[in-house]
């Protein structure tokens, strides 16, 4: 009892320091948000992703996937861990969905495994388990009011593709993409209205192809010392198998599928927000160009129908080009864009100025090139851009969700928007200590929404949130030290143990009153209780 007080009393402390310095800080950053800041429509919700999750990673006919083989590689996974078990959510997903209606989501963005549905890809069998379990996911979801979101592809596939034709360096792939597409599409899209097709190409083009810290770790200097790969080329052109891809999907599901229930189909991309290193007119530009090389090189496409003129001027021949029958295909594919957004960078031009950066140290840490002869850091003089968080690259800084909105609803005309991920993760050496009297991540999400609601204020076209994560989960290459979860999972039990945030969430949600701080001591022994 004492021990509880105590900690009561170090959150109520930590979190009243929290705020006065956050106002502090910045007299710009807004921290006040409640649930009528947002139109009465717009959905709340929590996301996950099938491998991140799911566990049962050889059961019920699933294969194995390009990350199962990745994990059984020493040394891959940071932990040395894997995803066999990892929430076990195959199991346990309805205890998770009453969570999701406990905390009163009026959404979850979930994928579906492709090797589990189509365990040899195009080559052999439906595999009816798999969709049965995806089926009765939708349907609990539906019962309960709760919007799903399903996504298609987050970063796992049969890893036989990989094997045969060597995965998305071949445009083979993808036939199989939109066959696996084709299968979700006929089974599910009479009940679920808002699909996904991609998360994040950028990212997962750089993190497999260029920086090689996912399957199948290629790449080559200065970018890294991979066995084979070229980290100039390769991302380019997985990304644009991956965007036809998409095409080709977005027009099936127009064609066939979307008429079953008036149906919308969107991509997600991660989308930092970049501000100048310096005043400079060349940093500027830097930080425009960070934008565009980002989040451009796959909703411009989606959108216009062509590369960025920015990425053009740039890579000339190397970035491969869009027939015009591509190029029609792709443009206007996308019913709304998704907002993954974690944090805020600098930006410092390369090309006037040459960079400290230009050897393979840029790949490590906070401070690493993108491509487009930007430096990118999270850093000016020693300082940090915002409190440093679990994740090397995710700074906290509130101001950027509303940046990045503004940004991406003037260059893509207010197209409709989900912040389809924002979370936060404590510095693996502080979990521990605030792992369930998580304040740090009240205080992100509080800050973030006060911000995306000022957006929406301004007119943005924002329709939904997804807290990432419902639980916390398999953290890709990092394994499972750095959480991001409203919900803790005890090991080896697989408890679900709510966080503060997840009451926080609750309440936010269902009372529409200002959580404000300080959190009290009666808010910490409600907690403990349950
Ligand atoms: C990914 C998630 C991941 C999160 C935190 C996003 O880029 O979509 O799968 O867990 O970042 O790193």
């Amino acid at each position: 009892m004492k021990t509880a007080k105590l900690k009561c009393v170090i959150i109520v402390t930590y979190f009243l320091i929290a705020s006065i310095s956050a106002v502090k800080s910045s007299t710009e950053e807004l921290t006040n948000v409640k649930r009528s800041d947002f139109p009465h429509e717009f959905l709340f919700g929590a996301a996950t992703s099938a491998y991140q999750v799911e566990g049962a990673f050889h059961e019920d006919g699933k294969s194995l996937s390009n990350w199962d083989i990745f994990c059984h590689i020493d040394g891959n996974v940071i932990d040395g861990s894997n995803a066999e078990i990892a929430d076990d959510h195959y199991h346990r997903f309805m205890e998770d969905i009453e969570i999701m209606e406990s905390l009163g989501l009026t959404a979850y963005r979930f994928s579906i495994s492709w090797s589990r549905v189509l365990p040899r890809g195009k080559l052999g069998v439906i595999n009816q388990v798999a969709i049965d379990f995806y089926s009765k996911i939708i349907d609990n979801l539906v019962l309960r009011g709760i919007r799903p979101f399903v996504t298609l592809f987050h970063f796992e596939f049969p890893h036989e593709l990989e094997e045969r034709f060597g995965g998305w360096l071949s445009p083979l792939m993808q036939e199989e993409y939109v066959y696996f597409a084709e299968v979700c599409f006929r089974s599910f899209s009479d009940r679920v209205k808002h699909w996904l097709t991609f998360n994040e190409i950028n990212l997962y083009a750089e993190f497999a192809y260029e920086r090689a810290v996912f399957p199948p770790l290629r790449c080559s200097p200065p970018f890294g010392d991979c066995a084979s790969g070229n980290s100039d080329v390769e991302p380019l052109v997985v990304a644009h198998n991956m965007l036809l891809a998409h095409g080709q999907a977005a027009k099936l599901y127009r064609e066939k599928f979307k008429s079953k229930m008036d149906g919308v189909l969107g991509i997600t991309v991660s989308a930092f927000m970049y501000v100048p290193l310096t005043d400079d007119e060349n940093d500027k530009e830097a930080a425009n160009r960070a934008l565009a090389f980002n989040n451009g090189w796959t909703l411009d496409p989606l959108v216009f129908g062509e590369y960025p003129p920015e990425m053009r001027k740039i890579h000339g021949s190397e970035l491969p080009r869009f027939s015009a029958e591509q190029s029609l295909l792709l443009s206007k594919s996308i019913d709304f864009i998704g907002i993954n957004h974690y944090g805020t960078l600098y930006a410092k031009d390369c090309i006037h100025s040459g960079c400290i950066c230009n050897d393979s140290s840029c790949t490590a840490g906070s401070d690493r090139a993108i491509r487009g002869y930007v430096y990118t850091a999270g850093e000016r003089d020693g300082i940090p851009i915002g409190e440093r968080t679990g994740m090397d690259r995710f700074y906290v800084v509130p101001r950027g969700m509303e940046d990045i909105v503004d940004y991406i609803k003037e260059r893509y005309n207010n197209v409709p928007m989900f912040v389809t991920e924002n979370g936060f993760s404590y510095p693996v050496e502080k979990d521990d200590s605030f792992q369930l009297h998580d304040v740090g991540r009240i205080q992100f999400h509080r800050s973030y929404l006060a911000h995306l609601a000022q957006a929406i204020r301004k007119g943005g076209d924002v329709r939904g949130y997804f807290v990432w994560s419902l639980m916390d989960n398999f953290e890709w290459s990092n394994g499972y030290g750095i959480k991001f979860g409203l919900y803790q999972i005890e090991h080896p039990t697989l408890k679900r143990i709510p966080k503060l945030s997840a009451t926080w969430y609750t309440d936010f949600l269902n009372k529409s009153t200002i959580f404000d701080a300080p959190i009290s001591c009666n808010d910490a022994s409600r907690l403990q209780s349950q």
